[in-house]
C-alpha cells in the first residue's frame, strides 16, 4: 500500500517533466506572409492584429506559456485550427477561409475566445473598438448577416 502511495506521488511530480519531452506544440511556426487582403483601412488591420492574429495569420506571437505543456498543447492547437480556418496571411492563396462569417462571430462575441482575451487585455476591444472592427470586418471581407439598427 505504502509503496504504491509512492509510485503515485512520483508520477505525480514527475509527470510535468516528462509531458515536456512530447514534441508537438514546440516549433512556433510562423510561416513567410504571402499576402493579405485588402484592408478597407490601417484601422480595421490594426484591430484585426489587436485581437485575431494570432491565430487568423501568420504573424503569431508565441507567449511564453506557450512553451510549457501542455498549454503549449492548446496554443498550438488553437493557432493551427485558427489558421486553417480563416487566414489573412495567405489571402487568395489558402482556398478554405471563412473570412466571411467573421462579422457574426464578432457580434455574437465568440472571437477572440474569452480565454485569449483574459490573458491579452489589449484583445479586450471596447464597444466603440469592437464596433469598428465590425464595420471594417464588414466593408473588407462582406458578412452573410445584415445588422439590426
Ligand atoms: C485564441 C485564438 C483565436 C483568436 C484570438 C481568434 N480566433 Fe477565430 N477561431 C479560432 C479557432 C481555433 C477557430 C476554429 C474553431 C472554432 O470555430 O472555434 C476559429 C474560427 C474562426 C472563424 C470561422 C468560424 C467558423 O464557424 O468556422 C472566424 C470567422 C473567426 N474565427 C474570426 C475571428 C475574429 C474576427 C477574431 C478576432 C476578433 C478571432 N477569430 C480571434 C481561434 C481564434
Amino acid at each position: 500500500m505504502k509503496s504504491r502511495i509512492l509510485i503515485a506521488a512520483v508520477a505525480i511530480i514527475v509527470l510535468p517533466f516528462v509531458i515536456q519531452l512530447i514534441p508537438y506544440g514546440k516549433d512556433h511556426n510562423n510561416p513567410l506572409v504571402i499576402s493579405e487582403p485588402s484592408w478597407d483601412s490601417s484601422q480595421t488591420r490594426e484591430l484585426f492584429y489587436r485581437a485575431c492574429g494570432d491565430c487568423h495569420s501568420h504573424e503569431t506571437t508565441w507567449p511564453w506559456y506557450s512553451n510549457y505543456a501542455p498549454v503549449s498543447w492548446l496554443i498550438a492547437h488553437d493557432v493551427d485550427s485558427g489558421r486553417e480556418h480563416f487566414n489573412v496571411s495567405a489571402w487568395g492563396v489558402q482556398k478554405k477561409n471563412k473570412a466571411d462569417e467573421a462579422v457574426e462571430v464578432v457580434i455574437e462575441g465568440e472571437m477572440p475566445p474569452w480565454f485569449y482575451v483574459f490573458p491579452h487585455p489589449e484583445a479586450d476591444l471596447s464597444d466603440r473598438e469592437t464596433s469598428e472592427l465590425v464595420t471594417g470586418l464588414r466593408k473588407t471581407f462582406g458578412s452573410k448577416i445584415e445588422l439590426e439598427k
